[in-house]
């Protein structure tokens, strides 16, 4: 037997040390949570986009009566993002989050679904996007690429081989 061992990577930081244009990421974020469709959950979720051309594009969570139809703020935005502009490379996301019935005081922790969509974009432009996960209270937790987020992910060229 043999042990391997990965090296995962995480920045915690206060708002304000990110930069002019991240701040901005994480405010466009917070703004995107109030397009929030959570009336089940009152968990209020943003996501904001930054591409490589410099456009933003804003997702929030989108709830249904009927629970698994729904989809995470995350997903919205970067099937949006892929949506609008297929072959446009992703830099960065921001998360940011707020819930109506009790006080987040941690960052938000991505599901593993809005993971994986993460991870296979990133794979897919073969090229790290920055995570920027913000909590009410201004800490940020980033990860400098999906990867850290999704280690050992299925990746498509698992399933071409078959
Ligand atoms: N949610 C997101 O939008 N993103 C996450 O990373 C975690 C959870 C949403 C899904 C659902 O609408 C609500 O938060 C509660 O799970």
């Amino acid at each position: 037997m043999q042990e391997k061992k990965i090296e995962l990577s995480f920045i915690l930081a206060h708002l304000n040390e990110l930069s002019a244009q991240e701040q901005q990421l994480v405010a466009n974020a917070k703004s995107a949570f109030k397009t929030a469709y959570a009336p089940y959950s009152g968990f209020l979720v943003g996501a904001s986009v930054l591409l490589e051309n410099g456009e933003v594009i804003n997702g929030s969570n989108q709830e249904n009566v009927a629970y698994p139809s729904g989809l995470c703020a995350e997903r919205v935005a970067l099937f949006y993002a892929g949506a609008k502009y297929p072959n446009i490379k992703v830099n960065t996301i921001a998360v940011s989050v707020l819930s109506k019935n009790f006080e987040v005081t941690d960052v938000i922790s991505p599901c593993g679904a809005c993971r994986q969509v993460m991870a296979e974009y990133e794979d897919k432009q073969d090229k790290p996007i920055k995570v920027i996960l913000h909590s009410p209270t201004d800490e940020v937790l980033i990860a400098n690429r999906v990867e850290d987020l999704l280690p050992f992910m299925f990746k498509s060229p698992l399933l071409k081989q078959h």
